[in-house]
């Protein structure tokens, strides 16, 4: 009991983005089964997690009880299918007294809930922030929460979810959460991919190991298909190379990996996206610093890189052109440390094509077409 959980970013699945309230016991065990078969639990991906709307509208003696309509064997059995496969199983709580979908909310009713999950079996607990009473302190609900879990007598990952709110980078590290999200929900579509990225660089210090930053589940893959009409959106979703670009940037920035989109239906292209091992590697590197930010000095609103150390001495390079048209992005070394006077440059390993592309000093120019991106694995190397 009590091991550290979440070294690195966790990865997963989530119920939210695409089926909201429509879910059941089929759904879990269907995409269990296509999280095994498709390669993603191979590629790292572990928590499949039900969000909202699994329980009865009222307690039953005091305890959470789950809809017998949508789950008619209860949550064990759920937890018992999730880990005969090798996975692992979350659920869904909110600090409020109720969920925002109108369901009852831990609030006041935390070492009881953190009780009935670990009966359950539970190995991951998203925890909400709808209808927080004005007259209690959200950081302390947090705290009560995490002591909570910590002492349950199994080990349940803790996924705060606070959207941001309250100045929770200051104080989320102190209630033993193992990821928090820092931003308010993602929609289906590029522009809400920007504004959720815009808003989280340079917070990258406050997330590291053991406590991450959650930029919320990611829409790769969705192309519009949600039963809420608020994630869908009405333009239908991104195209795969915004898909692409939104996945490299989770990735580089360190946040949780959690898909949003119906695992059981995803093209070749999503699939390609989300299990590329080189991006993974990135966002699971053991050190888990977060990226700064360079950008292009004569276009710095369109086009940016990210860079972040890894360990063992290789950077991340994340290169990013939100404009509507093809730009360029000129990397100084400079910049990142590695004056032309050094006498070495970067060997540039590029995480789409798996490939090395060749050695640069001094700088590296690239054009990058409208919303895609490039990313690389950058070695030091003697050039003289
Ligand atoms: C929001 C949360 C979403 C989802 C939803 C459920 O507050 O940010 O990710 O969990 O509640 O009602």
């Amino acid at each position: 009991m009590n091991t550290p959980l979440c070294h690195t970013p966790p990865m997963g699945w989530n119920t939210w983005n695409t089926f909201s309230w429509n879910i059941n016991a089929e759904l879990i065990k269907s995409s269990a089964d296509k999280m095994v078969e498709t390669g993603l639990k191979d590629a790292g991906y572990e928590y499949i997690v039900i969000d909202d709307c699994w329980s009865l509208k009222e307690r039953v003696n005091g305890r959470l009880v789950p809809d017998k309509e949508k789950f008619p064997d209860g949550m064990k059995a759920i937890a018992d299918y999730i880990h005969s496969k090798g996975l692992k199983f979350g659920m869904y709580s909110c600090a409020g007294t109720h969920t925002c979908g109108g369901y009852p909310g831990s609030f006041e009713h935390e070492f009881i809930d953190a009780e009935t999950f670990a009966g359950w079996d539970v190995d991951y607990l998203k925890y909400d922030y709808c209808y927080k009473p004005d007259c209690a302190d959200g950081a302390n609900l947090y705290k009560r929460m995490g002591l909570a879990l910590r002492n349950c007598g199994r080990d349940i990952v803790f996924s705060a979810c606070n959207w941001g709110k309250d100045d929770v980078h200051s104080w989320i590290r102190g209630t033993g959460a193992q990821l928090f999200r820092s931003t308010g929900d993602i929609q289906d579509n590029w522009e809400s991919i920007k504004n959720i990225v815009s808003s989280q660089i340079g917070t990258s210090s406050t997330s590291g190991v053991y406590c991450h930053n959650d930029m919320d589940m990611l829409v790769v893959g969705m192309h519009g298909n949600s039963d809420n009409e608020w994630i869908a959106d009405v333009v239908g979703g991104c195209s795969d190379t915004e898909y692409k670009t939104h996945f490299a940037l989770w990735a580089i920035m360190n946040s949780a990996l959690m898909i949003g989109c119906d695992i059981r239906k995803m093209s070749d292209a999503t699939l390609e996206i989300l299990t590329n091992k080189d991006i993974i590697a990135i966002n699971q590197d053991i050190e888990c610093r977060g990226p700064y930010c360079i950008r292009q000095w004569n276009n710095p609103e369109n086009v940016f890189a990210l860079v972040k150390p890894l360990s063992g001495g290789e950077l991340a390079i994340g290169m990013f052109n939100f404009g509507d048209k093809t730009n360029e992005m000129s990397l100084q070394f400079f910049d990142i440390g590695l004056p032309y006077s050094s006498g070495r440059g970067l060997e540039m390993y590029d995480c789409y094509t798996h490939s090395t592309v060749g050695t640069f000093t001094e700088r590296m120019c690239v054009q990058i077409p409208s919303h895609d991106c490039m990313m690389y694995r950058a070695k030091l190397v003697r050039t003289n």
